[in-house]
């Protein structure tokens, strides 16, 4: 099969300087949701139509690229004359021995079920369109039929009234074989009220040569929905925001409220995982066996392992969270976070670059950066690392069992032994002997018959 995408419209409603197809769905360009479901169908040819915004649709093309698969090609459509005139452009790139399937870079959700069927019915030698029935089809093509059979496609601004109340639409995806889709397309006029050339008109060219004319439909009516309009894209965000959270709940996820989860990537979830209101999901995050996150927390490609706690208001992002560690309330992770087992990481905590071994704790108010911190080591509250000095960054190493004692300040590079106790408020600027008190504080003194000052009288 070819595939060709049609994505060179503007989209003015949108408002925007980005071009439509490259507005995010779930975290990823309209585009791409249609592209990576084209590439489950393996399509001997896969071809983009593009045209307004086209260096910023070239460039997410090149994205794509890289991940490997059928190649893709792009077309320009130059001016913009319509659906049939954009297909037109994609006909040299095709592979006339197989069918070509079209679709909307900007109806993002059709399943790769869905299109298998419809290319199911086209076979080698049938035009097939997919077809909904819509309570209220105002704007959309409305499908004609005569006896049961499809005769021809007619736009709204073409019907006449009694055309305009047939419910079965036109939601623009349809095969055809391509030598006879290439004839098609060569012998459509615009002589129509949008002064188009119409890829719909090819269905009664088709009648006309005695090609039968079938149609296949979605298993839902969001399938086909496409998107024109901020209004329309917070729509289709939202339901399919809910399909994720319903394929959650069916693999044993608890979700607090699957109205209010939000995943922008791929969430890999493992057996009793919690998930409380208002989470957000980017890229890849995995949590295992009993993981539970907590209110208004935000993952980015994290893996998360068994039993640990996240609790309210944390930013996971590019980490490591170990088994049964306790996360939060606000704590910040970021990348480069290795966290080990029974680690617990406090409110106003933030680590970055770091590992942290066994059973450590960081329960208030500190700073780990380019560190690595051993096992059963205490941070206290108001500690950090002073890893950069304005040029370079430089690394902190604890070792085991080590207790840096509040409002520290440790000076990178600088080692702390094993065992080694740091005084409150020590500023270390040389390594820190194991097993010793280190502390830099000056020697606490009180001034005897020292008076307050009193307020002189004028
Ligand atoms: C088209 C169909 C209509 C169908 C509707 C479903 C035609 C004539 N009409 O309507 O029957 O019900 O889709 O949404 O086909 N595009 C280009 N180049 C162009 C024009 C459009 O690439 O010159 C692309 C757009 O970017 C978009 C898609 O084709 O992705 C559909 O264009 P749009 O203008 O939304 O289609 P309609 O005319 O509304
Ligand atoms: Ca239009």
């Amino acid at each position: 099969m070819n595939v060709v995408i049609l994505a060179a419209g503007m989209g003015k409603r949108m408002q925007s300087a980005l071009p439509k197809v490259l507005h995010p769905l779930a975290g990823k360009p309209l585009l791409a949701h249609v592209i990576d479901t084209a590439r489950t169908l393996s399509p001997a040819k896969l071809c983009v139509i593009y045209g307004h915004g086209g260096a910023a649709v070239l460039e997410h093309l090149e994205s794509h690229k890289a991940k490997g698969g059928v190649e893709i090609s792009a077309a320009l459509q130059e001016p913009q004359l319509g659906t049939g005139h954009a297909v037109m452009q994609a006909m040299s790139e095709l592979d006339e021995s197989q069918p070509t399937l079209v679709l909307y870079g900007d109806v993002p959700l059709t399943t790769a079920d869905t299109l298998k069927r419809l290319a199911e019915v086209a076979g080698n030698d049938k035009l097939a369109i997919l077809t909904v029935m819509q309570e209220n089809p105002f704007g959309l093509g409305r499908i004609v039929r005569h006896g049961g059979r499809i005769t021809r496609i007619v736009e709204e601004k073409d019907a006449r009234d009694e055309e305009r109340s047939i419910k079965e639409i036109n939601s623009g995806i349809m095969v055809a074989p391509t030598v006879l889709l290439k004839k098609w397309l060569g012998a459509l006029t615009n002589n129509n009220a949008q002064g188009e050339y119409y890829l719909t008109d090819i269905v009664a060219q088709a009648v006309d040569d005695k090609v039968e004319v079938v149609s296949a439909h979605p298993s839902a009516g969001w399938e086909v929905l496409g998107v024109n309009s901020k209004v329309q894209l917070a729509q289709l965000e939202r339901i399919h925001q809910g399909n994720i959270a319903l394929g959650l709940l069916e693999r044993g996820v608890t979700l607090a409220d699957p109205a209010r989860i939000d995943v922008r990537g791929e969430l890999v979830c493992g057996r009793d995982v919690f998930i409380d209101v208002g989470c957000v999901f980017e890229g890849k995050v995995e949590l295992a066996d009993g993981v539970s996150v907590g209110v208004h927390s935000v993952l980015v490609n994290a893996r998360v392992e068994a039993g640990a706690n996240i609790k309210p208001f944390c930013h996971i992002e590019d980490a490591v969270v170990g088994p049964a560690s306790q996360i939060g309330p606000y704590a910040r992770l970021r990348p480069g976070t290795v966290l080990g087992e029974d680690v617990h990481v406090g409110n106003f905590v933030e680590i970055k670059n770091s590992q942290v071994a066994a059973h450590s704790k960081a329960n208030h108010l500190a700073y780990v950066g380019d560190a690595t911190v051993g096992s059963r080591v205490n941070i206290g509250a108001g500690a950090i690392t002073c890893n950069y000095d304005g040029a370079n960054k430089f690394r902190t190493v604890i070792e085991d069992d080590a207790f840096i004692g509040s409002d520290s300040q440790l000076v990178a590079p600088v080692t702390v032994g094993a065992g080694a106790t740091l005084g409150a408020g020590t500023t270390l600027t040389r390594d820190a002997p194991a097993g010793k008190l280190t502390i830099s504080r000056p020697k606490q003194l009180t001034i005897e018959n020292w008076k307050r000052p009193v307020k002189v009288k004028k």
